[in-house]
């Protein structure tokens, strides 16, 4: 599977967004990040429905919409999306899981299962056939800056048998949080192969956006 870069745009400066996103053109990002979160499911609000739709007209990226909210299937209309994006909904965040993951399939997104640190990967076993991909968090979801829950790289390495294991090595892996580029360079060779670089690697004030971008690139590429 080929190793893609979801840079989280609430990690990016609001003051020089279309800069970024030249920048993230120019670099050939495969993915934006963008975290929805109600202030239930996680107790912090970021992004949200209007922020899609101006990145959407501005900005030919595919979007990785994470909702971060309670009862996903009753919001999905609000937002935008199609063909070639990713929509994650989280697991623990509603009763009707495959009930809101077909309905991502059936807009022609991705659908893409979430999982908090600490639910297991069973929560997977009757729903491999609606899911495009697996978000594992490597931190509790709903703030930048915090550290990799190190469970989680066991995680990754025994979610990558189990789908290759059962027959589904086309279900894509992404991991969310804390992605340095060590860690990351762990999280590759664990089995991830979508990455969500906020500001442990690319929104680092250190260097320039396309140096974050190419040591990025370099630092997975070696894994
Ligand atoms: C956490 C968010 C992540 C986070 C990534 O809830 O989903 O996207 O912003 O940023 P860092 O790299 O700072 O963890
Ligand atoms: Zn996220």
């Amino acid at each position: 599977m080929t190793d893609k870069i979801s840079p989280s745009m609430m990690c990016a400066d609001i003051t020089s967004l279309t800069k970024t996103l030249d920048t993230f053109e120019k670099c050939g990002i495969e993915y934006l990040h963008i975290d929805i979160m109600d202030g239930h499911f996680v107790p912090n609000f970021t992004l949200g429905t209007d922020y899609c739709k101006a990145i959407k007209k501005i900005c030919n990226i595919p979007l990785d919409i994470h909702l971060m909210i309670e009862k996903p299937e009753e919001k999905l209309s609000w937002f935008q999306f199609g063909e070639g994006d990713i929509v994650s909904v989280h697991a623990e965040s509603t009763a009707h899981l495959q009930k809101a993951l077909a309905q991502i399939k059936k807009c022609g997104a991705k659908a893409f299962v979430a999982l908090n640190p600490s639910t297991p990967i069973c929560v997977l076993d009757y729903i491999l056939d609606d899911i495009d991909g697996v978000m594992i968090m490597a931190v509790n979801p709903g703030f930048a800056g915090q550290k990799m829950v190190p469970s989680c790289l066991e995680k990754i390495s025994y979610l990558r048998s189990y789908l290759d294991g059962k027959g589904y090595s086309n279900v894509e892996i992404e991991v969310d949080g804390n992605v340095s580029f060590e860690n990351a360079v762990k999280m590759k060779k664990a089995g991830a192969n979508i990455f969500v670089a906020g500001t442990s690697s690319v929104f680092n004030k250190d260097f320039s956006l396309e140096d974050g971008i190419a040591l990025f690139r370099q630092k997975i590429g070696e894994a």
